[in-house]
């Protein structure tokens, strides 16, 4: 029987772009989403994408413990993805407390209720911000974790930390259906985790059926972009071109949204067909490559065939001047690569922006 996969936040950017390659792996997916960040638009993208009408829809809260547990009960969860959580640096800055508890309390709950139903595989998406300004480019899952620079980037090293943590004290429960084990009392068993540490994810998905909605003005450079290339926004700046890099400007390490999702089914087979090494791994998930802000600007301006209206301004507090993945270990041990390349990636992030207008 397939297995069954929960998707938390499956209705978002990332989630629902790994909820289309697991539906196309194989696998079953229970979507779950409180829909506080986005609308249907993706959500019914991926029924059109996949062709398929009956994905589970859960309108939840995964602050909820209840509803959480509730959908456990319902489903019969094999592995668990969790996207649900805010992400905006800027407000987290302002809203710690929103920021703490929403991104905590989910995690927790997900956890928890992973835990008291036999056990369960959790993929956390995590982040390169972890790395904050690496002294050594480009980053391996050994560098060390910088100290976080905002509210966002803690949530993501504290929920790393707790998976962590629940996965060597779950480690000795008897998963489900293991008998000579033992499962523990009520019913808990082992939560095994990996946290995936995404550079920059950027593009749509080649049908441009589904690709990043960002509420208001955007914070991340390509929603901005082609919101200025479509004349929603007036001009774009690009912030700093004194940085100590080539063009002055900064070095990101762009990873195309579908090759993301496809780390993620490697990852959850990975769980699922119990391939592990560890109880808890971590991977980089990047290209490899560094971009800079200005090469990704002309890299979109050529390959879209137009002119873009931009400036260069201040430095924007807070950003590292350069970070870049080696993705050695997820190329190794997932058998994953990123494939598209950077221009087909700004072809259809252009392509979802036009479908975005026309709709
Ligand atoms: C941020 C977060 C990261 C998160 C990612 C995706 C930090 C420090 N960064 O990455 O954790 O995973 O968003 O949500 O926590 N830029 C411009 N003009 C703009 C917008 C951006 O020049 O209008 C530049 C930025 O200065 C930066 C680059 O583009 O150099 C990428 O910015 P952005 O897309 O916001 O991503 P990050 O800040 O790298």
């Amino acid at each position: 029987m397939a297995k069954r996969v929960l998707v938390s936040g499956g209705a978002g950017y990332i989630g629902s772009h790994v909820t289309v390659e697991l539906i196309g792996a194989g696998y079953e997916v229970v979507v779950a989403d409180n829909m506080s960040n986005c609308d249907m638009t993706c959500f019914e993208g991926v029924k059109k994408i996949t062709g398929r009408d009956d994905i589970p829809f859960y309108q939840i809260d995964c602050c909820d413990y209840e509803a959480v547990t509730r959908l456990f009960d319902e489903q019969g969860i094999d592995a668990v993805i969790h996207f649900a959580a805010f992400k905006a640096v800027g407000e987290s800055v302002a809203e710690p407390i929103m920021y703490y508890r929403n991104n905590l309390v989910s995690f927790l709950n997900i956890l928890e209720a992973a835990k008291n139903h036999g056990g369960c595989n959790v993929l956390f998406s995590s982040s390169a911000t972890v790395y904050g300004e690496a002294e050594d480019l480009p980053v391996t899952e050994q560098t060390p974790r910088l100290p976080a620079t905002s509210p966002y980037g803690n949530t993501k090293q504290m929920c790393e930390d707790i998976l962590r943590d629940v996965v060597l004290a779950t480690a000795g429960f008897g998963g489900a259906g293991d008998s000579d084990a033992g499962v523990a009392a009520g019913g808990q068993g082992p939560v095994k985790g990996i946290a995936l540490r995404y550079f920059n994810p950027i593009g749509a998905h080649p049908s441009a059926l589904i690709g990043e909605l960002p509420r208001g003005v955007p914070n991340n450079l390509v929603p901005f972009i082609t919101q200025t290339a479509i004349g929603k926004r007036e001009c774009l700046s690009i912030f700093g071109n004194d940085y100590p890099t080539e063009d002055g400007t900064c070095l990101r390490d762009y990873i195309d949204i579908v090759d993301l999702a496809k780390a993620h089914v490697a990852a959850v087979s990975r769980m699922i067909d119990g391939r592990m090494k560890e109880g808890y791994e971590i991977f980089n998930v990047g290209t490899g490559r560094p971009v800079s802000v200005h090469e990704l600007v002309t890299a979109f301006e050529k390959v879209n065939g137009l002119k873009l209206n931009y400036k260069f301004a201040p430095r924007r507090p807070g950003d590292v001047v350069a970070i870049w993945a080696d993705t050695s270990l997820a190329n190794e041990e997932l058998g994953w690569k990123a494939e598209r390349s950077v221009e087909d990636t700004l072809a259809s992030a252009w392509a979802w922006e036009k479908y975005l207008a026309g709709k």
